[in-house]
């Protein structure tokens, strides 16, 4: 299974089998947590401590078949990237399955058709109502099928004008948080003990509406990302305190989703490639033209 959202429908379907009338899928994305979660909550009849037991075996199943693979693949799926999974269930609340995943991790897979997943549940069981939440850091979408169902007035939710119409709405909201995203202000941070190169940064970043902070040293630096969270940091290598590398290192290792690019003078190029590998987005050499310093911005903020 090449995309979470199928995981997402097998779970789902999981749910509505075990004759769930409610379902509720979660989403989550925390960046600054490097964490995804997928939540999925049903009100069905729950499995007893032996079930229980025995939910990430490949070969358990109930259903009368050989395998049952929907639970393991995604808990596999989960732990290839650091993340895990947990299932609560008890015959009186149902069963809530929670996946984790480490949002930027190389292995984590992608989440996929999200609208198509949720219309082919809601396609194929309109009798069940569907909760979903869409968080992605402070912006959210929640949809459910109960508020549709009450202005339908016992009109199915999968007649083909009904059906249509929720799934526009789906695909909006998921819209509306992309571009509530790319709306937000985009932090920078610049680290130089040069304050021509401060100031150039800020002239040229600012008036794109990027908000810029400076520091003329790495460990201010570090402590400025302690206070908030930024989305990409400009570090020169060679200052007097702290050493470029080693802002970028402790960086990586705090906060892996912050792109870092690094400034680099004459004569150190053979470093900034070493920073590339150590996990920087790229480098730019000085002295610079504003349109270098704005483009590479760009194309790391397009790039996270
Ligand atoms: N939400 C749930 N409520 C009640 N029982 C569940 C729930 N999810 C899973 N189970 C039980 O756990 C078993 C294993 O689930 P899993 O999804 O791994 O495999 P499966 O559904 O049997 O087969 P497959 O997903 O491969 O079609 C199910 O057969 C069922 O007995
Ligand atoms: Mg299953």
């Amino acid at each position: 299974m090449e995309d979470l959202s199928l995981h997402i429908l097998d779970i789902a379907l999981n749910s509505i089998e075990a004759g769930a009338t409610e379902v509720s899928i979660r989403i989550e994305e925390d960046r600054e947590k490097n964490l995804l979660s997928i939540t999925i909550r049903d009100n069905g009849r729950g499995m007893d401590k032996d079930t229980l037991k025995r939910l990430l075996d490949p070969f358990f199943t109930t259903k009368g078949k050989k395998t049952g693979l929907g639970i393991p693949l995604l808990a596999q799926a989960a732990r290839e990237t650091e993340g895990d999974i947990t299932v609560e269930s008890s015959p009186e609340n149902g069963t809530v399955v929670k996946a984790t995943f480490a949002l930027n991790h190389i292995d984590r897979k992608p989440l996929g058709d999200l609208v198509s997943t949720l219309m082919s549940l809601i396609g194929g069981n309109p009798e069940v109502d569907i909760t979903f939440e869409y968080r992605k850091d402070k912006n959210s979408y929640n949809f459910s099928t109960k508020n549709i169902r009450k202005e339908l007035n016992g009109i199915p939710l999968n007649l083909p004008e009904v059906w249509h119409l929720i799934r526009e709405e789906l695909r909006e909201g998921l819209k509306k948080i992309k571009r509530k995203e790319a709306k937000m202000k985009k932090k920078v941070l610049v680290i130089d003990d040069e304050a021509i190169v401060r100031v150039s940064c800020q002239r040229v970043l600012e008036p794109e509406g990027y908000e810029v902070k400076v520091t003329s040293r790495g460990d201010e630096a570090l402590r400025l990302m302690e206070e908030e969270k930024y989305d990409i940091v400009l570090t020169d290598l060679k200052m007097p305190d702290m050493d470029g590398l080693e802002v970028l290192k402790e960086i990586k290792r705090r906060w892996p989703d912050i792109q870092v690019i690094i400034i680099t003078g004459y004569g150190t190029i053979s470093t900034a490639v070493q920073a590339i590998k150590l996990g920087a987005y790229d480098y730019i050499e000085k002295p610079f033209t504003p349109e270098d310093i704005l483009n590479v911005v760009k194309r790391a903020m397009e790039d996270r």
